[in-house]
Protein backbone atom coordinates (compact mmCIF):
# COMPACT_ATOMS: atom_id res chain seq x y z
CA UNK A 1 0.00 0.00 0.00
CA UNK A 2 2.84 2.40 0.90
CA UNK A 3 4.71 1.81 -2.28
CA UNK A 4 1.47 2.35 -4.46
CA UNK A 5 0.77 5.68 -2.33
CA UNK A 6 4.58 6.84 -3.12
CA UNK A 7 3.95 5.89 -7.12
CA UNK A 8 0.46 7.59 -6.80
CA UNK A 9 2.27 11.22 -5.47
CA UNK A 10 5.05 10.91 -7.58
CA UNK A 11 2.78 10.54 -11.16
CA UNK A 12 1.27 14.03 -9.51
CA UNK A 13 4.38 15.75 -9.47
CA UNK A 14 5.10 14.62 -12.42
CA UNK A 15 1.22 15.28 -14.01
CA UNK A 16 2.16 19.26 -12.59
CA UNK A 17 5.23 19.25 -13.81
CA UNK A 18 4.84 18.69 -17.24
CA UNK A 19 2.12 21.07 -17.19
CA UNK A 20 4.26 24.04 -15.25
CA UNK A 21 6.99 23.97 -17.32
CA UNK A 22 6.20 24.95 -20.71
CA UNK A 23 4.15 28.07 -18.88
CA UNK A 24 7.56 28.53 -16.71
CA UNK A 25 9.40 28.80 -20.25
CA UNK A 26 6.64 30.32 -22.28
CA UNK A 27 6.84 33.77 -19.51
CA UNK A 28 10.70 33.56 -19.06
CA UNK A 29 11.00 33.68 -23.09
CA UNK A 30 11.43 37.36 -24.12
CA UNK A 31 12.83 39.11 -27.46
CA UNK A 32 15.55 40.20 -25.42
CA UNK A 33 16.60 37.02 -23.88
CA UNK A 34 16.16 35.87 -27.60
CA UNK A 35 17.02 38.26 -29.98
CA UNK A 36 16.75 36.05 -32.81
CA UNK A 37 13.08 34.69 -31.67
CA UNK A 38 10.48 34.17 -34.83
CA UNK A 39 7.59 34.76 -31.92
CA UNK A 40 7.89 38.69 -31.66
CA UNK A 41 6.52 39.35 -35.36
CA UNK A 42 8.19 43.13 -36.68
CA UNK A 43 6.77 42.99 -39.85
CA UNK A 44 3.86 42.35 -42.17
CA UNK A 45 5.25 39.40 -43.54
CA UNK A 46 6.61 38.40 -40.11
CA UNK A 47 2.99 39.05 -38.77
CA UNK A 48 1.15 36.83 -41.45
CA UNK A 49 3.32 33.34 -40.36
CA UNK A 50 2.34 34.48 -36.77
CA UNK A 51 -1.14 34.26 -37.90
CA UNK A 52 -0.81 31.38 -39.67
CA UNK A 53 0.92 29.79 -36.78
CA UNK A 54 -1.62 30.84 -34.39
CA UNK A 55 -4.33 28.74 -36.87
CA UNK A 56 -2.27 25.50 -36.56
CA UNK A 57 -1.48 25.44 -32.94
CA UNK A 58 -5.63 26.28 -32.36
CA UNK A 59 -6.17 23.16 -34.44
CA UNK A 60 -3.85 21.32 -32.93
CA UNK A 61 -5.23 21.97 -29.44
CA UNK A 62 -8.22 21.00 -30.65
CA UNK A 63 -7.21 17.68 -31.45
CA UNK A 64 -4.78 17.02 -28.53
CA UNK A 65 -7.93 17.65 -26.58
CA UNK A 66 -10.35 15.84 -28.34
CA UNK A 67 -7.48 12.53 -28.58
CA UNK A 68 -6.20 12.70 -25.15
CA UNK A 69 -9.71 13.30 -23.74
CA UNK A 70 -11.53 9.95 -26.08
CA UNK A 71 -8.49 7.77 -24.61
CA UNK A 72 -8.75 8.86 -20.68
CA UNK A 73 -12.16 8.57 -20.99
CA UNK A 74 -11.73 4.80 -22.71
CA UNK A 75 -9.32 3.78 -19.86
CA UNK A 76 -11.37 5.25 -16.80
CA UNK A 77 -14.51 3.95 -18.01
CA UNK A 78 -13.37 0.73 -19.39
CA UNK A 79 -10.37 0.02 -16.37
CA UNK A 80 -10.22 -3.38 -15.01
CA UNK A 81 -12.24 -4.26 -11.81
CA UNK A 82 -12.80 -7.02 -10.06
CA UNK A 83 -15.50 -9.10 -11.22
CA UNK A 84 -15.89 -6.88 -14.45
CA UNK A 85 -16.53 -8.68 -18.26
CA UNK A 86 -14.12 -7.76 -20.92
CA UNK A 87 -16.14 -4.67 -22.41
CA UNK A 88 -17.62 -5.57 -26.00
CA UNK A 89 -15.13 -5.47 -29.04
CA UNK A 90 -15.82 -3.29 -31.94
CA UNK A 91 -14.62 -4.72 -35.67
CA UNK A 92 -15.46 -3.02 -39.21
CA UNK A 93 -17.79 -0.43 -37.78
CA UNK A 94 -18.90 1.70 -41.04
CA UNK A 95 -20.09 4.74 -39.32
CA UNK A 96 -16.76 4.95 -37.00
CA UNK A 97 -14.34 4.21 -39.71
CA UNK A 98 -15.69 6.71 -42.72
CA UNK A 99 -15.53 9.42 -39.21
CA UNK A 100 -12.08 8.57 -38.88
CA UNK A 101 -11.13 9.03 -42.38
CA UNK A 102 -13.03 12.47 -42.87
CA UNK A 103 -12.19 14.05 -39.47
CA UNK A 104 -8.36 14.26 -40.34
CA UNK A 105 -9.09 15.05 -44.39
CA UNK A 106 -11.08 17.92 -43.13
CA UNK A 107 -8.63 19.01 -40.60
CA UNK A 108 -6.08 18.51 -42.88
CA UNK A 109 -8.19 21.43 -44.68
CA UNK A 110 -8.05 23.58 -41.95
CA UNK A 111 -4.42 23.53 -42.18
CA UNK A 112 -3.66 23.62 -45.59
CA UNK A 113 -5.96 26.31 -47.16
CA UNK A 114 -4.52 29.03 -44.58
CA UNK A 115 -1.06 27.68 -45.11
CA UNK A 116 -1.01 28.02 -49.36
CA UNK A 117 -2.87 31.61 -49.02
CA UNK A 118 -0.28 32.74 -46.72
CA UNK A 119 2.28 31.79 -49.17
CA UNK A 120 0.60 33.22 -51.94
CA UNK A 121 0.21 36.28 -49.74
CA UNK A 122 4.32 36.80 -48.83
CA UNK A 123 5.40 35.84 -52.20
CA UNK A 124 2.90 38.63 -54.09
CA UNK A 125 4.86 41.39 -55.55
CA UNK A 126 5.48 44.40 -53.28
CA UNK A 127 3.22 47.72 -52.98
CA UNK A 128 4.49 50.46 -55.27
CA UNK A 129 7.69 52.97 -54.14
CA UNK A 130 9.14 50.09 -52.13
CA UNK A 131 12.53 50.91 -50.92
CA UNK A 132 14.53 48.96 -53.28
CA UNK A 133 18.00 47.35 -51.33
CA UNK A 134 20.16 44.87 -53.50
CA UNK A 135 21.54 42.04 -51.09
CA UNK A 136 24.34 40.16 -51.92
CA UNK A 137 25.82 37.14 -49.58
CA UNK A 138 29.74 36.94 -49.32
CA UNK A 139 31.53 34.33 -47.65
CA UNK A 140 31.02 35.80 -44.74
CA UNK A 141 29.65 38.51 -44.92
CA UNK A 142 26.60 40.89 -46.32
CA UNK A 143 26.61 43.92 -48.49
CA UNK A 144 23.83 45.78 -49.10
CA UNK A 145 23.47 48.27 -51.93
CA UNK A 146 20.59 51.13 -52.51
CA UNK A 147 21.11 51.27 -56.14
CA UNK A 148 18.68 53.86 -56.71
CA UNK A 149 20.26 56.26 -53.64
CA UNK A 150 23.45 55.83 -54.62
CA UNK A 151 24.88 53.79 -50.98
CA UNK A 152 27.18 50.70 -50.71
CA UNK A 153 27.11 49.18 -47.11
CA UNK A 154 27.96 45.93 -45.03
CA UNK A 155 26.20 44.15 -42.53
CA UNK A 156 23.91 46.66 -40.91
CA UNK A 157 20.68 47.70 -43.03
CA UNK A 158 19.06 50.43 -42.26
CA UNK A 159 15.09 50.85 -43.18
CA UNK A 160 12.69 53.63 -42.89
CA UNK A 161 9.37 52.11 -40.64
CA UNK A 162 6.05 51.57 -42.15
CA UNK A 163 7.80 51.20 -45.97
CA UNK A 164 8.00 48.34 -47.87
CA UNK A 165 11.49 47.00 -48.62
CA UNK A 166 11.83 45.29 -52.04
CA UNK A 167 15.08 43.37 -51.18
CA UNK A 168 16.99 41.70 -54.15
CA UNK A 169 19.05 38.68 -53.03
CA UNK A 170 22.51 37.77 -54.56
CA UNK A 171 25.42 35.50 -54.17
CA UNK A 172 28.79 36.53 -54.63
CA UNK A 173 30.07 33.16 -54.23
CA UNK A 174 27.71 29.67 -52.70
CA UNK A 175 24.24 29.85 -51.65
CA UNK A 176 23.23 31.64 -48.30
CA UNK A 177 20.05 33.01 -46.81
CA UNK A 178 18.95 35.97 -45.84
CA UNK A 179 16.83 35.59 -42.79
CA UNK A 180 15.92 38.25 -40.04
CA UNK A 181 13.46 36.56 -37.67
CA UNK A 182 11.64 39.65 -36.69
CA UNK A 183 10.70 40.35 -40.54
CA UNK A 184 9.85 36.93 -41.68
CA UNK A 185 11.38 34.02 -43.15
CA UNK A 186 13.93 33.11 -44.57
CA UNK A 187 14.90 33.56 -48.30
CA UNK A 188 17.65 31.78 -49.87
CA UNK A 189 20.44 33.46 -51.86
CA UNK A 190 21.59 31.55 -54.86
CA UNK A 191 24.04 31.69 -57.42
CA UNK A 192 23.27 33.30 -60.70
CA UNK A 193 19.36 34.08 -59.64
CA UNK A 194 17.97 36.61 -58.23
CA UNK A 195 15.41 35.79 -55.59
CA UNK A 196 13.12 38.51 -54.11
CA UNK A 197 11.37 38.99 -50.85
CA UNK A 198 9.62 42.04 -49.33
CA UNK A 199 8.84 43.75 -45.95
CA UNK A 200 7.25 46.62 -44.20
CA UNK A 201 8.96 47.12 -40.71
CA UNK A 202 6.08 47.94 -38.00
CA UNK A 203 8.37 48.76 -35.23
CA UNK A 204 11.94 51.18 -34.90
CA UNK A 205 14.63 49.52 -33.13
CA UNK A 206 17.63 47.41 -34.53
CA UNK A 207 16.95 43.44 -35.03
CA UNK A 208 19.36 40.44 -35.25
CA UNK A 209 19.95 38.36 -38.39
CA UNK A 210 21.75 35.73 -39.77
CA UNK A 211 22.79 33.62 -42.94
CA UNK A 212 20.61 30.52 -42.29
CA UNK A 213 22.01 28.15 -44.87
CA UNK A 214 25.31 26.64 -44.31
CA UNK A 215 27.29 28.25 -46.43
CA UNK A 216 31.13 26.98 -45.05
CA UNK A 217 33.65 26.97 -41.95
CA UNK A 218 32.63 31.15 -41.08
CA UNK A 219 28.57 29.88 -41.67
CA UNK A 220 27.84 30.81 -38.03
CA UNK A 221 29.75 33.93 -37.98
CA UNK A 222 27.77 35.25 -40.84
CA UNK A 223 25.64 37.40 -39.09
CA UNK A 224 23.75 40.70 -39.74
CA UNK A 225 21.55 43.93 -38.13
CA UNK A 226 18.62 45.54 -39.21
CA UNK A 227 18.46 49.42 -37.99
CA UNK A 228 13.97 50.60 -38.24
CA UNK A 229 14.35 53.87 -37.93
CA UNK A 230 12.34 56.58 -38.64
CA UNK A 231 12.24 58.37 -42.03
CA UNK A 232 14.13 61.49 -41.13
CA UNK A 233 16.37 59.24 -39.53
CA UNK A 234 16.56 57.17 -42.21
CA UNK A 235 17.00 60.40 -44.72
CA UNK A 236 19.99 61.72 -42.27
CA UNK A 237 21.50 58.39 -42.70
CA UNK A 238 21.52 58.19 -46.08
CA UNK A 239 23.21 61.74 -46.58
CA UNK A 240 26.13 60.75 -44.81
CA UNK A 241 26.41 57.48 -46.27
CA UNK A 242 26.56 59.76 -49.31
CA UNK A 243 29.22 61.92 -48.29
CA UNK A 244 32.65 61.66 -49.26
CA UNK A 245 35.13 59.80 -46.54
CA UNK A 246 36.94 61.91 -44.04
CA UNK A 247 40.32 62.68 -45.74
CA UNK A 248 42.56 62.64 -43.17
CA UNK A 249 46.05 64.96 -41.82
CA UNK A 250 48.75 63.27 -43.20
CA UNK A 251 50.41 63.74 -40.32
CA UNK A 252 48.03 62.30 -37.74
CA UNK A 253 47.40 58.79 -37.18
CA UNK A 254 44.77 58.45 -39.59
CA UNK A 255 46.93 60.03 -42.10
CA UNK A 256 49.73 57.48 -41.35
CA UNK A 257 47.17 54.96 -41.43
CA UNK A 258 45.62 56.12 -44.59
CA UNK A 259 49.22 55.78 -46.57
CA UNK A 260 49.48 51.90 -45.04
CA UNK A 261 46.21 51.16 -46.45
CA UNK A 262 47.25 52.36 -49.72
CA UNK A 263 50.71 50.60 -48.89
CA UNK A 264 50.04 47.24 -47.52
CA UNK A 265 47.18 45.95 -50.07
CA UNK A 266 44.42 47.09 -48.64
CA UNK A 267 42.99 49.05 -51.80
CA UNK A 268 43.04 45.62 -54.07
CA UNK A 269 39.62 44.14 -51.78
CA UNK A 270 38.18 47.47 -50.08
CA UNK A 271 36.23 50.16 -51.56
CA UNK A 272 37.09 53.54 -50.11
CA UNK A 273 35.07 56.76 -52.30
CA UNK A 274 37.99 57.91 -54.39
CA UNK A 275 41.04 56.31 -52.49
CA UNK A 276 40.50 52.71 -53.36
CA UNK A 277 38.38 50.51 -56.08
CA UNK A 278 38.24 47.12 -54.83
CA UNK A 279 35.51 45.17 -54.01
CA UNK A 280 35.95 41.57 -52.84
CA UNK A 281 35.70 42.71 -49.02
CA UNK A 282 33.14 45.43 -47.57
CA UNK A 283 32.95 49.28 -48.61
CA UNK A 284 34.36 50.66 -45.74
CA UNK A 285 33.94 54.26 -46.71
CA UNK A 286 31.55 54.91 -44.07
CA UNK A 287 33.18 51.89 -42.13
CA UNK A 288 32.87 54.26 -38.93
CA UNK A 289 29.29 54.45 -38.55
CA UNK A 290 28.66 51.00 -38.06
CA UNK A 291 28.70 49.49 -34.68
CA UNK A 292 29.56 45.55 -35.67
CA UNK A 293 32.66 44.40 -37.70
CA UNK A 294 33.41 41.14 -39.33
CA UNK A 295 29.76 39.85 -40.20
CA UNK A 296 28.56 41.98 -37.38
CA UNK A 297 30.37 39.58 -34.76
CA UNK A 298 32.61 41.89 -33.17
CA UNK A 299 31.84 45.73 -31.87
CA UNK A 300 33.45 48.43 -33.94
CA UNK A 301 35.61 49.46 -31.24
CA UNK A 302 39.66 50.13 -31.31
CA UNK A 303 40.27 46.88 -29.66
CA UNK A 304 38.36 44.56 -32.00
CA UNK A 305 39.63 46.65 -34.91
CA UNK A 306 43.17 45.72 -34.01
CA UNK A 307 42.72 42.35 -33.50
CA UNK A 308 41.01 41.55 -36.33
CA UNK A 309 43.39 43.56 -38.70
CA UNK A 310 46.38 41.07 -36.50
CA UNK A 311 45.08 37.80 -38.02
CA UNK A 312 41.88 38.09 -39.35
CA UNK A 313 41.69 34.22 -40.22
CA UNK A 314 42.19 33.74 -36.63
CA UNK A 315 39.30 36.05 -35.51
CA UNK A 316 36.89 34.45 -38.10
CA UNK A 317 37.81 30.69 -39.48
CA UNK A 318 38.37 30.68 -43.06
CA UNK A 319 38.36 34.43 -43.51
CA UNK A 320 39.09 35.22 -46.83
CA UNK A 321 40.76 38.41 -45.36
CA UNK A 322 44.57 37.39 -45.20
CA UNK A 323 46.85 38.14 -42.06
CA UNK A 324 49.33 40.53 -43.34
CA UNK A 325 51.84 40.11 -41.57
CA UNK A 326 50.81 44.22 -39.82
CA UNK A 327 53.53 45.65 -37.35
CA UNK A 328 52.04 46.87 -34.10
CA UNK A 329 52.35 50.29 -35.49
CA UNK A 330 50.99 49.53 -38.72
CA UNK A 331 47.53 48.31 -37.38
CA UNK A 332 47.23 51.03 -34.47
CA UNK A 333 47.37 53.59 -37.86
CA UNK A 334 45.42 51.30 -39.29
CA UNK A 335 42.72 51.55 -36.71
CA UNK A 336 42.93 55.15 -36.44
CA UNK A 337 42.16 55.77 -40.19
CA UNK A 338 39.14 53.07 -39.62
CA UNK A 339 37.84 54.95 -37.08
CA UNK A 340 37.90 58.24 -38.48
CA UNK A 341 36.00 57.09 -41.12
CA UNK A 342 32.51 58.34 -39.75
CU1 LIG B 1 26.20 32.33 -45.54
CU2 LIG B 1 25.70 30.56 -44.04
Amino acid sequence: MVVRKRGATLLRVLAWLVVLLPLVVLVGCTDRQFPQTTLTPRSDYAWSIQHLLDTLVFWVIVIFVLVEGALIFTVLRFRDRPGREDPRHVHGHTGLEVAWTIAPAVLLGFIAIPTVLTIFHTQANPPKGALEVKVVGHQWWWEFQYPKLGVVTANELHVPVHQAVLTRLETADVIHSFWFPAMGGKRDVVPAHTNQMWFTADTTGTFMGQCAELCGMSHANMRMRLVVETPEAFAAWIQSQKAPPVEPDSTSPAGKGKAAFLEVGCVACHTIEGVSPGTVGPNLTHVASRTTIAGAIFPNDAEHLGRWLQNPPERKPGSIMPNLNLTPEQVSSLVAYLQSLK
